[in-house]
């Protein structure tokens, strides 16, 4: 209230001396035009009387005299007109002066200059009046007395005061109208966002976290909010882990959790630093517009690495491929993320063109991976690709260096960074390095096409462990360089010698947090997402993949087609949503794959749809995790479909949203992660009959077995989640000797 009077009581202040000056001026400006109109009036009159008027004088009162004086007399502004003679005695004076006159006037005797008259302010009658007095002359010129004429001059002051009262009443207005406004403008814009703010704040001490994303958008607090809004999802985050340990410790479960990696790395660790080195980074700045964004690119891997550097600090390293990824640096190219809440360092390596082009859509995508996931797309491998590729890596060691001291712990990902394990194992021997690969291995026979599977081998057996997803891409890895290389394979321990450096190859199954973090969903149940897509439906099938050929889009998308085709009850009310993230699009067959995506739903689409009924909505953009949520948690089912696949860490994203325990997946049985989702539908992507039936199944099944299913499944996620992953594979790397 205090603040509110000071601030009331300030403006009007200010406005009233502002107003005031202005007043001022305005009178004063006023004053001198009329009193120069006045003046002006009455010179006019006394130099066309004197001329006339003159001669008269000599002879006294006349009625000629008198009718000239009546007639100029009615001139309203005018009191009247006295003619004297030279003594200073009224000869002739108008009507309504001679009840006042003869008054002694000292105009009268004023020197005049030749027939020049003069003016002056006099108080003849009770008002003040003006009077201008001319000298009149014979026709022989000698002067026979003056003319004077009585204006009045009151209604200057009249008009002047009238100013004066006029401002003053707009001054009084103005303060109302300002008191008024600024009272509501304090109420609105302060007052009341402060104790909606204060309410939710009150709200979220006591544990009300899922009103988190229920923040007053306040326009002016947008700064503070979102800093309160951070450092609440902290808090929310921070209690739903405590009461997950909580949990834990009573039943004795020795379930991973951040809290238990981050104690058990330090623990590991000591004082030795953990660098993660990466293609992709967990966050990209983008410009849009005037503003940059930053966001979490479509990556399994990103969703699986970015919780354990959060748990544990360390330093990230990974190609820096926003457009705005340059604007956000420090000096050393390094930014402290996620943006929200720092928590580890993250170094962006720059590329050029032509390196991206050669080393990451070349080699990388063109050879490796299709190499890797044979999924009917030829590899292609280029002499100057495998140029860029080795550039490349080697350039990544160089901005790995700085950070590299005694023992540092590498842990380098997948299939972009085949050779750096032994660019650095070279130049620092007891580095401790993990190279994981995220995606399959194939047989020997099939990687035996790779012109340069020597170099590619030798370099990966730089580190001391390489990782796989199943135990069956470790054993075509072992094969692999068994056949290739001069090296001992030691199928004991799953290890390979070469020239005295022993490197274990192990299976460590990747997963995703299952601690799950509040997102904001406004969509509340399956009915408001299909109003929200548009479409009428009764049950939803969801897929949710990155453009990509080993994915089984377009065989999950046949599948659906032979389902409606099949089961033509479920007409109208069956819709399959695919969200397909756009992926290396400057590739050929990716950019070929994602029209043929589109040409088939179009295809299936205009087969059966009807109304505003479809069974396919194909959604081909970038999703946030807090967009894609509503679809997995009001899913009736979800289809993880791929040719070949590493693990696929959707299959696992799905059974963590599920906490209602409902939901069906239909599991690939060529992924990694149908090795631990047993419970999941296993189809084979390639029998379109089987997977048509599958989603029958799934549509159809009773909600008990769906529960117990999906309780199995979430139990798995639960305990093999990815801190466990991180935990098992920094434990092998820590238990690591050199000789
Ligand atoms: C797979 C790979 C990752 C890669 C991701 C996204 O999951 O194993 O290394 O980051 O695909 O692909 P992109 O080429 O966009 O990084």
């Amino acid at each position: 209230m205090k603040i509110t009077l000071r601030l009331i009581t300030a403006l009007i202040l200010a406005i009233t001396a502002v107003a005031g000056v202005f007043s001022y001026f305005t009178v004063q400006t006023e004053k001198t035009r009329l009193t120069a109109e006045l003046e002006h009036r009455a010179w006019l009159l006394a130099e066309g009387l004197k001329e006339s008027v003159g001669p008269l004088v000599l002879k006294g009162q006349s009625k000629k005299l008198d009718s000239i004086m009546e007639k100029i007399s009615k001139d309203k502004k005018i009191i009247g007109v006295a003619v004297y003679d030279v003594t200073g005695k009224p000869v002739a004076v108008s009507k309504d002066l001679s009840a006042i006159l003869p008054v002694k006037l000292n105009i009268l005797f004023e020197e005049f200059k030749g027939d020049e008259g003069k003016g002056a302010y006099e108080k003849v009658t009770s008002k003040q009046n003006y009077l201008y007095a001319v000298p009149t002359y014979d026709d022989e010129g000698a002067r026979t007395g003056t003319v004077v004429i009585f204006s009045d001059a009151s209604y200057i002051d009249e008009y002047i005061f009238d100013i004066w009262r006029r401002n003053f009443l707009r001054i009084l207005a103005n303060a109302l109208i300002i008191s008024v406004i600024t009272l509501l403008v304090i109420r609105w814009s302060i007052v009341g966002p402060i104790a909606r703010m204060s309410e939710w704040m009150g709200n979220l001490r006591k544990g009300k976290f899922d009103e988190i994303f229920k923040m007053p958008k306040e326009d002016l607090f947008t700064p503070i909010s979102k800093e309160i809004s951070s450092l609440a999802k902290s808090l929310a985050v921070a209690h739903a882990r405590a009461e997950e340990e909580a949990m834990l410790r009573q039943h004795a479960e020795a379930i991973w959790t951040a809290e238990r990696l981050k104690g058990h790395v330090r623990a590991k660790l000591g004082d030795k630093n953990l660098i993660v080195v990466s293609n992709r980074e967990p966050f990209m700045h983008i410009r849009s517009g005037k503003f940059i964004e930053c966001i979490s690119p479509a990556s399994g891997l990103v969703t699986a690495l970015d919780p354990i550097l959060k748990a544990c600090g360390g330093l990230w390293v990974a190609h820096g491929s926003g457009n705005a990824d340059r604007d956000v640096v420090d000096r050393h190219n390094i930014i402290r993320v996620p943006p929200e809440n720092p928590q580890y360092d993250l170094k962006r390596v720059w590329l050029t063109q032509e390196e991206e082009e050669g080393y990451y859509y070349g080699f990388s995508n063109e050879g490796l991976w299709p190499l890797c996931h044979i999924a009917h797309t030829r590899p292609v491998f280029r002499m100057n690709d495998w140029a860029r590729y080795q550039e490349v890596n080697l350039k990544f060691s160089r901005s790995l260096e700085e950070a590299i001291e005694n023992e540092t712990y590498i842990f380098i990902q997948d299939y972009h960074f085949a050779i750096l394990p032994r660019i650095i194992k070279e130049r620092h021997p007891d580095a401790k390095i993990a190279l994981f690969w995220h995606i399959p291995w194939p047989n020997p026979e099939a990687f035996g096409i790779c012109p340069w599977r020597r170099e590619i081998l030798h370099g990966m057996l730089g580190a001391d462990i390489i990782g796989f997803h199943t135990q069956f891409h470790c054993n075509n890895f072992l094969e692999t360089a068994d056949r290739n290389l001069e090296c001992h394979t030691d199928w004991e321990n799953f290890s390979i010698t070469k020239k005295e450096h022993t490197t274990y190859v192990k299976p460590f199954p990747i997963s995703v947090d299952f601690t799950h973090p509040p997102f904001n969903i406004e969509i509340k149940n399956k009915e408001e997402l299909f109003k929200e897509l548009g479409v009428k439906g009764t049950f939803l099938g969801v897929g949710v993949d990155r453009l990509d050929y080993t994915k089984g889009i377009l065989e999950r998308f046949r599948a659906v087609e032979r389902f409606i085709e099949k089961y033509s009850e479920y007409r109208g009310l069956f819709t399959f949503v695919q969200i397909g993230a756009p992926s290396r699009e400057h590739i050929k067959s990716y950019h070929e794959f994602a029209g043929r995506v589109k040409a088939e739903a179009d295809r299936i689409n205009w087969r059966f749809q009807s109304g505003n009924w479809r069974p396919i909505v194909f959604l081909h953009r970038h999703f946030s995790h807090a967009e894609i949520e509503p679809y997995y948690r009001h899913a009736d089912l979800c289809m993880v479909t791929s040719l070949h696949d590493g693990m696929n860490l959707v299959a696992k994203e799905f059974v963590v949203s599920r906490e209602d325990e409902r939901g069906v997946l239909i599991l690939s049985t060529f992924t990694g992660a149908s090795r631990e989702l047993r419970d999941a539908l296993l189809v084979n992507p390639y029998d379109i009959e089987q997977m048509a039936d599958m989603i029958r199944a799934a549509i159809e099944m009773e909600p008990e077995e769906q529960k117990l299913r999906m309780k199995r499944m979430r139990a798995v996620v639960r305990e093999n989640n990815i801190y466990k992953w991180a935990a098992d594979i920094i434990t092998e790397l820590t238990h690591i000797r050199h000789a």
